[in-house]
């Protein structure tokens, strides 16, 4: 067992990993830092912006000028706005996947992520935070799930949060968004060198958490 300064967790869309991020920071009295959301935050700007997502001179511009902030309570604001919401849905996740394809755009995130973490016990979930962000993480855990299973719990999620989604939808989003995220040339989705991987398929957030109590000190 160990007492690690900073925990990363990566995987897939939809492993779960923002749930188990939130539930070790609050037994273990971590910060969370929800990476994803950040490249959400900036998806979403530049839809609200009207700018194309091809164009890198022009998402570039949003990302340098966007103020994000993370409040305790777990909401996120966009320049002053509660967009918590907003940027969770399946038409979020792709604009944040097509975002995080430019490196300029990640270089801006990690250095925003590395400022934030200073000085903090923080456990981060994403896509490169064990490979990337953070390398030198004490504890490294790689979470992952059938893509049908994945998508059957973000499919549930959105329903009880009153979105008008299908099952098929959303799994044609997950698939989408894993075939970006582990082709993209820069940082792209890697099981970090190193970390324990737990396949969550079929098994419940407390026996998820049981198996990663036992790798922390408490
Ligand atoms: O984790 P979440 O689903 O909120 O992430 C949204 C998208 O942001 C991912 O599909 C991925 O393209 C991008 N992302 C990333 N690197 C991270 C976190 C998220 O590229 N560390």
């Amino acid at each position: 067992m160990i007492n690690p300064k900073i925990i990363t967790i990566d995987g897939p869309a939809g492993a779960g990993k923002s749930t188990l991020a939130k539930e070790i920071a609050k037994q273990f009295g971590y910060v969370h830092l929800d990476s994803g959301a950040l490249y959400r935050a900036i998806g979403y700007g530049c839809k609200l912006a009207g700018v194309d997502l091809k164009n890198r001179e022009a998402v570039l511009k949003v990302a340098e000028n966007l103020k994000v902030e993370f409040l305790p309570d777990g909401r996120v604001l966009l320049n002053g706005k509660d967009v918590t919401t907003k940027i969770r849905t399946p038409e979020g996740g792709l604009l944040a996947s097509q975002v995080a394809q430019f490196p300029e755009v990640r270089e801006i995130v990690v250095k925003l992520l590395r400022r934030m973490a200073k000085g903090k016990k923080i456990v981060i979930d994403g896509r490169d935070a064990g490979t990337y962000i953070f390398p030198n993480a004490e504890l490294k855990i790689y979470l992952t799930a059938s893509p049908e299973e994945r998508a059957r719990r973000r499919y549930e999620e959105l329903k009880k949060k009153g979105y008008s989604v299908t099952y098929e939808e959303v799994l044609k989003e997950v698939v989408e968004r894993d075939r970006q995220d582990e082709n993209r040339p820069f940082a792209p989705l890697r099981i970090p060198d190193g970390a324990v991987v737990i396949d969550t398929t079929g098994k419940s957030l407390e026996e998820v958490l049981l198996q990663v109590k036992e790798l922390i000190d408490p």
